[in-house]
């Protein structure tokens, strides 16, 4: 697949192979900012396993399910699909409570859509009522969907992508938000985060290259292909 060119007639399966890669960026970025924040390995660990499962609710909320064209080729992003995306995070939750994952790791997926001025989604939460686990997924969620293609538009380059963060920057817990700034200050942070969206290797090579476990690349998989 060429992940240079953007090709809105993509397949289902390049569809769930973006949000993939997408789960794996936000899985990198929630370590490493909960690591500049100070937090211990231990939670660390944690905010890797609920960034890479985030999203995990899209497949039962039908929300992979693009449909249609719009102006420029893109596809359009319909009423259903707006109000499916707002059931994700509450199917993630019982997907990830099925499968005996803990209470931190279900509650991070659970509001990782709140907001930090109360205006997110599903419980309104606001501040510190939302888990810092939430927040820090938050801000790494909203940058990895910048940065890639989605059905209804096209990518953001990584510095128009941090404008439009700054602007919005209410939504975010200050303290991560700075920290998240701070890594993403470093080369290295960069170049591998732009490695995971723009790779091209199977899911199994994938998985070895970031040091996940396929059991969750595989659960992650089935959940999104079903409908
Ligand atoms: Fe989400
Ligand atoms: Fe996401």
């Amino acid at each position: 697949m060429d992940k240079s060119s953007y090709d809105p007639k993509r397949t289902p399966e390049q569809s769930i192979y973006e949000y993939i890669l997408h789960s794996v960026c936000v899985s990198r970025l929630a370590g490493i900012v909960a690591e500049e924040l100070g937090f211990e390995d231990a939670f660390r660990k944690d905010m890797e396993l609920a960034g890479l499962l985030h999203d995990i609710g899209k497949g039962r909320s039908g929300e992979l399910d693009f449909s249609g064209s719009g102006e420029d080729g893109l596809a359009k992003l319909d009423i259903d699909a707006l109000r499916s995306s707002r059931t994700h995070p509450s199917l993630g939750y019982m997907i990830l409570k099925e499968e005996g994952y803990s209470n931190f790791v279900a509650n991070a997926v659970l509001y990782h859509h709140e907001n930090y001025d109360g205006t997110g989604f599903p419980s309104n939460l606001r501040g510190k009522e939302i888990p810092v686990a939430a927040r820090i997924l938050r801000v790494c969620d909203t940058y990895a969907a910048l940065i890639t293609n989605r059905p209804y538009r096209r990518a953001f380059d990584p510095d128009t992508a941090m404008e439009l963060m700054r602007e919005d920057v209410k939504y975010f817990d200050m303290k991560v938000f700075l920290a998240f700034l701070t890594v993403m200050q470093e080369e290295k942070n960069q170049k591998l985060i732009t490695r995971i969206i723009q790779s091209e290797s199977t899911l199994e090579d994938l998985a070895w290259e970031q040091n996940i476990e396929m059991k969750e690349i595989d659960l992650l998989w089935q959940n999104l292909c079903r409908d």
